[in-house]
């Protein structure tokens, strides 16, 4: 790679120790930058050799370790894979190097009146290829899915140095097995990606947003699935409770009408038709009614809307800066999403934990914000863990599971046995070992 792409002084290598997850701390000991998968390829043979544990970064912005080198040795900073090599207006496909910041993907496919949906809240800084690792969601998952839902091909550098391209621009492919879906969401353990083919559809031009106040999150959650019961498809349905909304609004010196109500949606509903929109934001506004909202209120300025965005986008910063604190990703069964809110905050309760609560109700992903507050260290180390493992057990109860978008990573490792069969990691670890026989790429996450 030439000298100036390999890093060891402490400043970088401080650099490369944490990303968005606690405070967590793990320095490698040297950083590189490579610009090729061919250079990716000879890190890897080295590393495999050597028995040097390699861990992938992007963005730097996981919530759950996933980037952090927990052995040591090289982090392979993706920063350099920066292009968009193409955007095929005729198949609508874009093909994109991992380093691409995902907001910068989609201002450049929006340039041709294109859409690439996916919008994690940490979209402005967050790279395409952690995206891909990570699986990620954001709001708009809802109606457009999640990242896995869009990547059609992968380049991919094995742990072993092998470089293989899967699937392409093809809306059908079953040659075989689908190792594009493999490697997504397996958060940088089975390979290094280092390109992909990700299908892009028209963007819709109009949307509208509506807050529905209620004075109770319950009914809050339930007038959820009532939405898509009236036959409504929301771009976005978003759920955040007073404490949430009051923290995000401190942090980022804003205001939004009815800020001490229970608890807020957020319903985002996107189109191309005038007249179908307003019926539709209509009769969504009559569905939070019904459900017992105090108040529904339509935004209807630009400001507003990019306000409201920015409110819930900040949200998770804002919820971590009040005091220490440790983040659950629960998913559950859209419609079981009330069961979810009133166990976790049962058990928090129970156990003198606070907790705030926000997310994505129209997928039944709820993050936990679980928070030391006044807490002395004692309680908190002391409680923290049977908190967390009856969060899960009550999500799991649920037909749910322990991560719906944040990933198992390093901090969520312990719990996946709550989730999964042992027969089911051994598929995993099976899986694994077959793709990093010397368990160099990314030891310590997952199992
Ligand atoms: C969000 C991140 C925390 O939804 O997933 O804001
Ligand atoms: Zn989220």
């Amino acid at each position: 790679m030439g000298d100036e792409y390999v890093l060891t002084e402490p400043e970088f290598l401080k650099l490369a120790s944490s990303d968005e997850t606690e405070d967590l701390c793990y320095p490698p000991d040297v950083v590189v930058r490579p610009g090729s998968a061919e250079e990716i390829s000879g890190i890897l043979k080295l590393a495999n050799e050597e028995n040097i544990p390699v861990t992938p970064r992007g963005g730097g912005t996981g919530l759950s370790g996933g980037c952090l080198a927990v052995h040591g040795g090289i982090v392979v900073y993706m920063d350099r894979f920066q292009e968009i090599v193409e955007i095929d207006e005729e198949n609508f496909f874009a093909v994109v190097e991992a380093g691409v910041v995902t907001e910068t993907f989609q201002k450049e496919v929006e340039k041709v009146g294109l859409f690439y949906p996916p919008d994690p809240a940490s979209r402005g800084t967050c790279f395409i290829g952690g995206n891909i690792a990570e699986n990620s969601g954001g709001p708009r998952a809802v109606k457009y899915g999640v990242t896995k839902d869009w990547v059609y091909g992968l380049e991919v550098v094995l742990p072993t140095g092998e470089i293989i391209n899967t699937g392409g621009k093809l809306l059908k492919n079953v040659s075989g097995y689908n190792l594009t879906q493999l490697f997504v969401g397996s958060e940088g353990t089975l390979g290094i990606v280092t390109k992909a083919t990700m299908k892009l559809i028209p963007k819709p031009n109009l949307s509208a947003v509506l807050m529905a106040a209620f004075d109770d999150p319950f009914k809050a959650c339930k007038a959820v699935p009532a939405l898509f019961r009236a036959g409504l498809n929301p771009s976005a349905c978003e759920f955040m409770e007073r404490n949430v909304m009051q923290m995000a609004l401190k942090h980022l010196d804003k205001s939004l009408p009815n800020s001490d109500a229970a608890a807020q949606l957020m319903i985002e509903i996107d189109g191309n038709d005038e007249d179908r929109l307003s019926r539709e934001i209509e009769k969504a506004g009559a569905v939070c009614d019904t459900g017992g909202a105090i108040d529904v209120i339509l935004a209807e300025s630009g400001q507003r809307v990019n306000d409201i965005w920015d409110i819930r986008r900040g949200a998770g910063e804002a919820v971590k800066s009040h005091s220490i604190y440790k983040e659950e990703d629960t998913v559950v069964p859209r419609a079981k999403l009330p069961d979810l809110y009133v166990g976790v905050k049962k058990i928090c309760e129970e156990h003198g934990v606070m907790s705030a609560c926000y997310g994505h109700a129209g997928d039944g992903n709820l993050h936990v914000n679980l928070l030391k507050d006044t807490m002395s260290d004692e309680k908190w180390n002391n409680e923290l863990p049977d908190v967390i493992t009856k969060i899960f057990k009550h999500c799991v109860s649920l037909g749910g599971t322990i991560s719906g978008e944040h990933g198992i990573g390093l901090t969520q490792k312990c719990y996946l046995p709550l989730a999964m069969s042992e027969a089911e990691i051994n598929v995993m670890r099976a899986i694994k070992n077959v793709l990093d026989p010397n368990g160099i790429l990314n030891p310590g996450k997952i199992f």
